[in-house]
């Protein structure tokens, strides 16, 4: 017995356990947070918020959702990605990123009801955890995990008040390590990982300046400046990034990793600042510095007994593509519902397997791609030259080259222009942040294989119902003729069944069902005359069944099941793949 009792203890207020500390709070579980400081995040490292993301969001509620995008810069004046030589100096190149390119855009439109959009972590972390407190979650701050011990029933954590030092006890059903990329919870449980930890060295320097004269313009969260110097380890080269338009900012810039890290005085950053935006005078108001490391390196096993990891303590990589915040709100996303579901006796513990199942591979992709993104600048370093050596002299010569009237210029100039546009596999790559597609006890494709992706899987969406990926988005119209998203019908900790005219048996299937198996399976039917309607016949392109079938899908929108058809018996079928799913 523990000084406390709770149904699952979460280590962590950060976007992965503030998340799942929300969606637990809307499932009507009890839970609690524990972090070792006395706040949230103190400096705004995740910004780019994508789509999927945005999602949970709006799972957690409308309100949720539009607060998200109070605070946040909009997706319009994220993208033209500026690679230049300084901010007042000379433009090298730019791309349209973060789905402002117009052909991308369009596909951003087509697969989601949510928008891309720039929110510091010092702003998203704030909304998950009030979401989380308002809704039932005990939070302790200045509460620092220690250990704990699992048994047969549950898990006993001992944590430290660092206010009085006095250590407490924990009792709880399931225990989320969501301690960030130092995991002590992960450490303790012994878990695998690949890859390495510490391969470059990276420094923030957070300042405000008004910065509108160089970037206003041509606005974007990132500029990359790429001159003599400035491509020290870490992420390559200096990156001012935005963190409010246009007058604060973050550098990013590299440090030898195999030197000490560095000691950011304010000189020393004004400095920085100064030769990166190109203004010798320029006065900036320092609000904070710190180092960090790059990392390459994602855990193959995600839990242990009662015990799981989420977050950056299970996937530990650079910053780019963004993927590190919103990942891991997504791990949140596939663990709440089904640690709710056994909680509540809904589901067996077995369901609780298909975590690993589902999210170990994205944790192996994200820090995949992000590590390789970074490698992808170098083409652009060859392309100018910069690739030769520490020779100052030769790499101004060679960046001055590309402006030459001659042949060598010109392919230059063609090299250049295909570096950057390459970079979309990092700046662009809507197929990385939607394609997430699940294998596990969790989907029941009934030997039905994965369809291929059509284009790029990295740079393109493909919507499928093919069980284990996420329930495609298209608008039906209810009878008042408001729009309504696939997606919206859906989730909120509960099972949907969708399905069509000459599917009303599946109705009836799912309540017969959900009675027996003591579960709410929410139904939705859609075409002329029912509740919801498909004017534009996007549903029926995209739901993949006929009429008759349906299709399942899990409180996270991945599709659980489908039946192409009406089957013969549409209540044992359902309880079939219920019983299964739900390893009763
Ligand atoms: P996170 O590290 O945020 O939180 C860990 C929590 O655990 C904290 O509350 C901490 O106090 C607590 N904790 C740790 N040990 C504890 C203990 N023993 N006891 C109690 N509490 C403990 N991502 C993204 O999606 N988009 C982006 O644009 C960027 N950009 C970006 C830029 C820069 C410069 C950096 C450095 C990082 C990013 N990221 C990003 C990555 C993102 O910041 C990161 O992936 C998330 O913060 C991870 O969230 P977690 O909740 O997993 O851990």
């Amino acid at each position: 017995m523990g000084d406390i009792q709770t149904d699952v203890l979460i280590i962590g207020t950060g976007p992965a356990g503030s998340a799942t500390a929300a969606l637990l709070s809307s499932y009507g579980v009890a839970n609690m947070v524990v972090n070792r400081y006395r706040w949230l995040a103190n400096t705004p490292r995740a910004h780019i918020t994508n789509q999927r993301a945005m999602e949970v969001l709006r799972d957690l509620g409308p309100e949720v959702e539009a607060e998200a995008m109070m605070h946040a810069s909009p997706q319009e004046i994220m993208g033209e990605n500026v690679f230049c030589e300084s901010l007042a100096g000379e433009e090298i190149g730019r791309m349209k990123s973060w789905g402002t390119h117009p052909l991308s855009k369009a596909e951003h439109l087509m697969s989601s009801p949510c928008f891309m959009n720039d929110l510091p972590q010092t702003f998203m972390e704030p909304i998950l955890f009030k979401t989380a407190c308002a809704r039932g979650t005990q939070a302790r701050m200045s509460t620092e995990y220690l250990s704990h011990v699992q048994d047969d029933d549950g898990v006993t954590t001992t944590c430290r008040d660092r206010l009085s030092g006095k250590e407490f006890t924990v009792r709880s059903k399931y225990l989320v390590g969501a301690d960030g990329g130092n995991s002590l919870v992960a450490e303790h449980l012994g878990l695998p990982y690949e890859g390495r930890m510490g391969v470059g060295g990276s420094m923030n320097i957070l300042f405000r300046a008004d910065l509108s004269k160089y970037v206003a313009h041509r606005p974007s969260v990132l500029y990359w400046v790429m001159q003599p110097g400035a491509d020290v380890g870490g992420i390559g080269m200096g990156l001012v990034r935005m963190v409010r338009p246009w007058n604060e900012w973050l550098i990013v810039w590299g440090y030898d990793i195999n030197q000490p890290p560095p000691d950011v005085t304010p000189e020393f950053a004004t400095g920085v600042a100064r030769q990166l935006i190109g203004d010798p005078d320029l006065e900036i108001e320092l609000l904070g510095a710190n180092t960090w490391t790059v990392n390459n390196c994602f855990a193959t096993n995600l839990q242990k007994g009662r015990v799981f990891v989420m977050g950056d303590a299970a996937h530990r990589h650079p910053p780019s593509n963004g993927l590190g915040s919103n990942t891991s709100i997504q791990d949140g996303f596939n663990l709440a519902w089904k640690l709710a579901m056994v909680v509540k006796g809904e589901a067996g513990p077995g369901l609780l397997d298909s975590y690993t199942a589902e999210r170990a591979p994205i944790a192996r992709q994200i820090v995949t791609r992000a590590n390789q993104s970074i490698g992808e600048f170098g083409p652009i370093f060859e392309a100018l030259g910069m690739d030769g050596g520490v020779d100052h002299d030769k790499i101004r010569r060679n960046m001055d080259a590309r402006a030459d009237a001659t042949p060598a210029a010109e392919a230059q100039r063609e090299a250049l222009r295909q570096a950057i546009a390459f970079k979309k596999y990092e700046f662009d790559a809507h197929g990385v942040e939607m394609n997430q597609r699940y294998r596990s006890s969790a989907a029941v494709t009934d030997g039905e294989p994965e369809p291929a992706f059509p284009a790029d899987r990295e740079l393109h969406y493909a919507p499928t119902t093919w069980p284990g990926a996420r329930l495609p988005h298209v608008w039906v119209f209810d009878r008042a003729g408001r729009k309504v998203s696939t997606l919206d019908l859906c989730g909120r900790g509960a099972f949907t069944l969708l399905t069509g005219v000459g599917g009303e048996a599946w109705v009836a299937a799912a309540e017969a069902v959900g009675a027996e198996l003591g579960l709410t399976i929410r139904t939705h039917v859609i075409g002329p005359r029912r509740p919801l309607e498909d004017h534009l016949g996007d549903w029926a392109r995209a739901s993949e069944v006929r009429d008759g079938g349906c299709v399942l899908v899990r409180p996270d929108h991945h599709v659980a099941w489908r039946s192409k058809a009406l089957a013969a018996a549409p209540a044992a079928e359902l309880r079939r793949v219920l019983v299964s799913i739900l390893a009763r």
